[in-house]
Order: structure tokens, then C-alpha cells, then sequence
């Protein structure tokens, strides 16, 4: 019988989007670095050719998560995030942005529009509701003293623009 030398699993038994382009970043939770993840972000997307509403929407959503992670996931001390950008089939993109903080008891709640726990602060409360309608999806995964996983996906829906 001739032997089957594949590697890949066959087509339909893959779960999984084929990812196209993956890049991970490791910063610090030190707030100047931000702006340095948004642009970034803004960056991986660009190869894309999205519109400049689209950009806006994944800076403000990375924006959210990047800044929860620092003020919320780390508070007082210092810790790492790391941000993963994913291209997958069809124009979507896959970005995760995790802490190793203090994670979230009730995700659901946290999710509320409004709901804060530093209303003392300069906190809305709408940072998971910006993150859920800039994006097409929005998963959060946390657990107490171990940390917060944001997933959020975005499908850029305008054809590339054609060069000349
Ligand atoms: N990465 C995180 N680590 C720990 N807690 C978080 C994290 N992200 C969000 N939270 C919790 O979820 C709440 C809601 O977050 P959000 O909608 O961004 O509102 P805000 O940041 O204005 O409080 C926060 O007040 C905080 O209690
Ligand atoms: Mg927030």
C-alpha cells in the first residue's frame, strides 16, 4: 500500500483557521507603553490595506484591553503583557492581549456596561462594551491570582485597494 507521508491533518479535520502571519510582543505594564501596543497592532493590520475607520477600531479596542491589563491586572505592581496578532483566512484578524495579574472573580459582571471597580478613578466602566462593538468578537478568560486573556477578532470587510 502506498504510504501517506502528509503531516498536516486533512483539511476537514482541522478546528482551527490556518494562521497566515503571527507576531508576539512582550512589554512591560508601564502605561507609556500604550500607545507603543496600539501602533503596533495598527501596524500588523496595515499590511491588510484597511480603512482608516478600521485601524481607528483596533487601536481603541487594544487601547481598552492594554490599559485594563496595566491599571486593572497589574494595579500597584509590575508585570508582563503580551500581545499576539494573528492573521487568518478571508481578512480576519486575531488579536490576544494576556496579563499574569490579579485576574477577574466574575467575567460576566465585568462585562456590564458601567460596571467599574476604581469608580474613585477616571474609570467609565465601558471598556469591555468599546472592545465588544469596535470588534466582531470578544472573548475574555480569567482566572483569580492567575491572570486575564482578551481575544477579541475583526474581519476587515472592504476589498484591498488596487495600486497603480
Ligand atoms: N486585565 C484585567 N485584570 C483584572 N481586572 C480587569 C481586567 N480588565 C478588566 N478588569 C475588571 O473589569 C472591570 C471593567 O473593565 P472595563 O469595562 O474596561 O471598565 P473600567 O476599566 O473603566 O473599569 C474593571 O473595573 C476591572 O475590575
Ligand atoms: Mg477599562
Amino acid at each position: 500500500m502506498e504510504k501517506n507521508h502528509r503531516t498536516e491533518p486533512a483539511e476537514s479535520a482541522r478546528t482551527e483557521p490556518r494562521v497566515l502571519n503571527e507576531c508576539r510582543l512582550t512589554f512591560p505594564s508601564l502605561s507609556a507603553n500604550e500607545g507603543y501596543a496600539r501602533a503596533c497592532a495598527a501596524a500588523f493590520c496595515a499590511q491588510l490595506d484597511p480603512t482608516a475607520t478600521e485601524i481607528s477600531d483596533i487601536k481603541c479596542a487594544v487601547s481598552e484591553a492594554v490599559t485594563n491589563a496595566i491599571v486593572h491586572g497589574y494595579r500597584d505592581t509590575a508585570g508582563e503583557i503580551i500581545m499576539t496578532l494573528r492573521q487568518l483566512p478571508d481578512r480576519v484578524v486575531k488579536i490576544e492581549i494576556r496579563d499574569k495579574g490579579c485576574g477577574i472573580a466574575n467575567v460576566e459582571e465585568a462585562r456590564t456596561p458601567l460596571y467599574t471597580t476604581d469608580p474613585a478613578g477616571e474609570r467609565s466602566g465601558m471598556g469591555f462594551t468599546v472592545m465588544e462593538s469596535f470588534m466582531d468578537t470578544l472573548r475574555v478568560v480569567s482566572a483569580p491570582g492567575r491572570g486575564t486573556k482578551v481575544t477579541m477578532t475583526k474581519k476587515f470587510t472592504c476589498l484591498p485597494r488596487v495600486r497603480r
